[in-house]
């Protein structure tokens, strides 16, 4: 799982065409195919890169790259935020992909790991052969393919995570992190315990936390000294329980809403 730098003159990368990043890039994306288990997945998390004002959307491009080296794409993944810088000439950018692509079609995918609360957990089947019988899961929902941030993510139905700015919990001297738990989500979909989690360009680590935190192994590299440092720093942390980091939502119920969105006691 990783963010790659984006080509766009972010003070740890060089700006070059965007034919140059993405001869660099596969270079990278062969090793990373090869080493990868059978059982496995790449998460590449990108947004857009900009040229002489002309957006060209990352995901687009690496799609190709990835799927000319075998691998089947499962989801894009939309994670949406709220905030970011205005533009003037196009509409403002309020989302980054994740591209999801496994190596097989056994893959490790455990969706029970990641469900969100149904809108209506008590609702029932008021007809039919399933008549008096709950209509949604118990343990919650699918979450989709769009992560999107709203702060009353409980009414909302949907994930709630806001991207790392200046007043979030995780903010480092890092000038592109992803949040922790936007990585846990596909940790803990898509790797058991134990199993390895690699992030080529690491950053401060969070996927490394992602990972330890929840019992996997992690392996990060990051060119940047810089980086590295406060991302061992990190994991100290998270080994002494004094890591800052926003907790991965489980929606509070509010026992004041409908009796429909109770959530219901299983027999
Ligand atoms: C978008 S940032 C990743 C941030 C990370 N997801 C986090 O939350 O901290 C990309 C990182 O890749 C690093 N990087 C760029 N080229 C690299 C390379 N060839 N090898 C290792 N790291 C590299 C950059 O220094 C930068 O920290």
């Amino acid at each position: 799982m990783t963010s790659p730098p984006y080509n766009v003159g972010k003070e740890y990368e060089t700006k070059t065409s965007i034919e140059n990043y993405l001869r660099e890039q596969e270079e990278i994306i062969k090793e990373l195919v090869r080493v990868l288990d059978s059982k496995g997945s790449i998460c590449w998390q990108v947004g857009n890169f900009i040229s002489d004002g002309e957006v060209f959307p990352l995901d687009v491009f690496y799609y190709n790259i990835f799927k000319n080296h075998g691998l089947k794409l499962r989801n894009r993944i939309i994670w949406q935020f709220g905030h970011g810088l205005h533009s003037s000439k196009r509409f403002s950018g309020r989302y980054e992909t994740i591209l999801w692509f496994t190596k097989t079609d056994t893959y490790t995918f455990n969706l029970d790991s990641v469900r969100v609360p149904s809108k209506y957990p008590s609702k029932k089947y008021f007809k039919g052969p399933k008549k008096g019988q709950y209509s949604s899961n118990p343990k919650g929902k699918n979450p989709s393919d769009i992560w999107e941030v709203v702060l009353n993510d409980w009414e909302q139905e949907i994930w709630d995570i806001p991207n790392v700015k200046a007043n979030h919990a995780e903010k480092t001297a890092h000038p592109c992190q992803y949040p922790i738990e936007l990585v846990e989500r596909c940790v803990l979909a898509l790797t058991k315990e134990n199993d390895w989690v690699l992030d080529p360009f690491a950053g401060v680590g969070s996927t490394v936390l992602a990972s330890l935190k929840n019992n996997r192994n992690a392996v990060g590299i990051e060119k940047v000294k810089k980086y590295k440092d406060i991302g061992i720093q990190r994991v100290k942390d998270l080994k002494k329980g004094i890591l800052q980091f926003r907790p991965l939502e489980k929606p509070i119920y509010d026992h004041t809403l409908s009796k429909l969105s109770q959530i219901p006691v299983l027999p």
